[in-house]
Formats: C-alpha cells, sequence, structure tokens
C-alpha cells in the first residue's frame, strides 16, 4: 500500500493536525503486519489516536491490542504476548493483521465514503496473501469491508459475533466482536468468547511454531 495515500481529505487533514500537536507520532497510513505467508488475516477497524497511530503498527499500544495480541501467543501465532512497539521484535506466525481504514479517524468512526476509498488497499492485500485461507473480522465495519473487498451482497452474509462464511469457494470469513475496552470492559467479549473464535479458526488453519 502506498504509505502517502492522501485520498480522503478529512483523513488527511485530521492526521496532519495530530502530527503537529504530536510530532513523534507516526499520524500516516498504517501498513498491514505480520507473516507475508499467512493463513490467517485479521482484519480491524482503523488505528486508534494514541496506539497504532503513534506506532505505525496495527493494534499496538491500542487497548485493543491487549487481548489480541495475547489470544495470538496463546495460539502461537506469535513470538510473544504483548505488542509495544515496532522495535520489539515481535513476529507473528501463520497471520496477518490489518485495518478496514489504514489512517486515523476522528472519533474513531470513519465515514462510508472512507471506508469505500480505502477499500482497494484491503482487496490488493487480499490478493497478495498467496496462502490465506481464513480472514477474521474484528466487528461490523471490518466484516463489512471484508465483503466489499469480495464484491458481494452484505444481505447475504448478516454479522454476527461467531458467524463463519465461505467467500469465492476458497476463503472462510469468521467474526468476533470487536476487541475493543468498550466491549472487553463491558463482557461483550469476553476472553473465553474470543478464545473460542481462535479455536475454531486453528480448525482451519495450521500454525507453524
Ligand atoms: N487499533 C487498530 O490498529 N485497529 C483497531 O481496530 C483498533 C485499534
Amino acid at each position: 500500500m502506498s504509505f502517502s495515500c492522501t485520498k480522503c481529505t478529512r483523513l488527511s487533514l485530521f492526521l496532519s493536525d495530530i502530527k503537529k500537536q504530536n510530532p513523534d507520532y507516526f499520524c500516516q497510513p498504517v501498513p498491514p503486519f505480520g507473516d507475508q505467508n499467512a493463513q490467517l488475516l485479521i482484519v480491524g477497524l482503523a488505528p486508534g489516536m494514541h496506539g497504532a497511530n503513534k506506532t505505525g503498527r496495527p493494534f499496538t499500544g491500542d487497548y485493543a491490542g491487549l487481548l489480541l495480541y495475547q489470544t495470538l501467543f496463546d495460539f502461537k501465532y506469535s513470538n510473544r504476548p504483548q505488542s509495544l512497539g515496532v522495535n520489539d521484535s515481535l513476529e507473528l506466525y501463520n497471520a496477518r493483521i490489518t485495518n478496514a481504514v489504514k489512517c486515523l479517524p476522528p472519533q474513531n468512526k470513519p465515514l462510508p465514503e472512507e471506508i469505500k476509498q480505502c477499500n482497494q488497499y484491503l482487496k490488493d492485500e487480499i490478493d497478495a496473501l498467496p496462502s490465506l485461507q481464513v480472514i477474521l473480522a474484528l466487528g461490523k465495519i471490518a466484516h463489512d469491508a471484508v465483503l466489499a473487498a469480495f464484491n458481494v451482497k452484505k444481505s447475504l452474509y448478516p454479522f454476527k459475533h461467531g458467524s463463519v462464511y465461505s467467500l469465492n469457494h476458497r476463503y472462510t470469513l469468521i467474526s468476533s466482536y470487536h476487541c475493543s475496552r468498550y466491549n472487553t470492559q463491558t463482557n461483550r467479549l469476553t476472553a473465553d468468547m474470543f478464545k473460542a473464535i481462535f479455536t475454531q479458526i486453528q480448525s482451519i488453519t495450521t500454525p507453524s511454531l
């Protein structure tokens, strides 16, 4: 993906503004992270202000990354249980993480046209993963972005926590509530529920540690 994408004017202006207030923050489109040969692609929503937008790595420094990276470690998709920063030597095995929207959106809410504009990057990322089998969508926005990348009708594949759909007879789309602070602190998504999603994923993919 292009690191200099400025196609969404609102997001581009917002990032420039945040960069002025926080000169040491990344404040650019956050690229995907992980194994280029991954069987599993995890799709989040968008970088968080003081997390991925600061560090330049998806879910790194974000509260939502705590459960995600711990679970990836527990299921042997990584060498460390935490993602601290781009120089922490964290490696993902058989997994890759990206976001439906690559730039930090105001109030964590990308506009429909921004999600649409960014969708080509997600589509290109999916096409560039030769071993991809399972896509885990975190939340409805990510779920719908994956459906858009496959150009299929949303109404045929409604988002539900734990929903499993076959796409193009080749990929499996599994969806979960987003592992956001709100969802985990209100127990909408518990660690056990997230674990169950990964158990399901592991029945399809083969971790390689
Ligand atoms: N950080 C990300 O990179 N993505 C999310 O969806 C949430 C936090």
